[in-house]
């Protein structure tokens, strides 16, 4: 098998790409802007990489779906103090560049596998999300946050629609807060510069006090980046057709924690086991922020986000098996330990 993935480089395209080569024969057609997190694939015969930029290498793009039995478009800003920073590049990017590629994976009959998002749920009431019964809850428009859910949404129904009317193969996965090595990078000094774990990290590295957006109330289920591609491999195999035109949440139900908690375990965590930032981690306060003051006037939270994952369970037979104290000593070990 074939498979392209744009954005290879990126935080699931760089731990797809080691477990495409580690664990399958198949071969790997990639493209990024960089290649910093590739180190252990390049060099290798079944990973066929092109430095460039997607909108602008069309034709080799055009080229690789040809050639290619899978395609995964992951290239996506994916960080909220983005979405309410420059929404038109999220819409750009996200929405525009990606539609192009469903247009061409559906005129050459491509099967498409699309990072479509937890943040597609938004505010929705559920107390766990279901992928066919579940309402997508957004904001108003001045809430300018929603552009990046409200684009990966449209984009679901449009590769729906094509799948419904013109013969599309398709699966859509929904990370639920994934986690893991090559997340952000942890010296990113800006607020909001990256998700919420790396954010934390690299605060307590710098010897900053960790901000709890509006006291860290809100809970995430922390889904180990393992357990993800897990989930994605069997879904890009699809043994005996088992995820064509399905929806797969793909998160931790057991390990919902709120934001203040995340930050609780982190500091003891890094105090218990790692003796080098142990002073700097107790040092750290927790200080309350509100959202306007941190992210400005286009932001609004989500307070719980929990993903049912029986459709995982049953299509794929695949369930998260990484708790999150192993999951964090993973990532602090990749992060810390050197
Ligand atoms: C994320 C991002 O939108 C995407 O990475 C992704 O599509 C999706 O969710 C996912 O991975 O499932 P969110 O969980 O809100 O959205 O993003 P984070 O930046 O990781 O923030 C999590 C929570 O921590 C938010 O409530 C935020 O306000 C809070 N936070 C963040 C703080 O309290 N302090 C900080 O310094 C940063």
């Amino acid at each position: 098998m074939h498979v392209l993935i744009l954005g290879a480089n990126g935080f699931i395209g760089s731990h797809l790409s080691e477990a495409i080569l580690a664990r399958t024969d198949w071969h790997i057609h990639a493209m990024d802007l960089a290649e910093d997190k590739l180190a252990t694939c390049l060099s290798h015969p079944r990973f066929h990489f092109k430095n460039g930029d997607m909108t602008k290498e069309k034709e080799w793009v055009s080229e690789q779906i040809k050639i290619c039995d899978v395609v995964l478009p992951l290239v996506a800003v994916a960080t909220p103090a983005l979405y309410v920073q420059d929404p038109l590049r999220v819409f750009e990017l996200d929405f525009e560049a990606n539609l192009d590629i469903v247009r061409q994976c559906a005129l050459y009959q491509k099967r498409i596998v699309f990072p479509s998002t937890s943040e597609v749920y938004g505010m929705c009431p559920d107390t766990e999300f279901d992928e066919e019964k579940s309402h997508l809850v957004t904001g108003p428009i001045n809430k300018e946050r929603w552009i990046y859910s409200t684009s990966k949404q449209l984009l679901d129904r449009v590769i729906y629609a094509y799948g419904g009317h013109k013969g599309l193969s398709y699966a859509l996965f929904r990370p639920f807060n994934w986690y893991g090595p090559r997340l952000d990078n942890v010296f990113n000094p800006k607020p909001g510069g990256s998700r919420v774990l790396t954010q934390f990290i690299g605060n307590i590295l710098r010897g900053e006090n960790i901000t709890l957006v509006n006291g860290g109330a809100q809970q995430r289920c922390f889904t180990y980046i393992a357990d993800g591609i897990d989930a994605l491999l069997r879904i890009i195999e699809n043994k005996n057709d088992r995820a064509r035109n399905r929806i797969f949440n793909i998160g931790n139900p057991k390990e919902n924690i709120s934001i203040r908690q995340l930050a609780e375990r982190l500091i003891q965590l890094i105090v218990t086991h790692y003796p080098k930032y142990a002073a700097a981690a107790k040092s750290v306060k927790l200080i309350d922020m509100d959202a306007k003051a941190y992210y400005g006037d286009g932001y609004q939270d989500v307070s719980l986000r929990v993903p049912n994952i029986n459709h995982a369970k049953t299509h794929l037979g695949w369930e998260p098996a990484v708790d999150m104290t192993d999951g964090l000593r993973k990532t602090l070990d990749f992060y810390l330990a050197s």
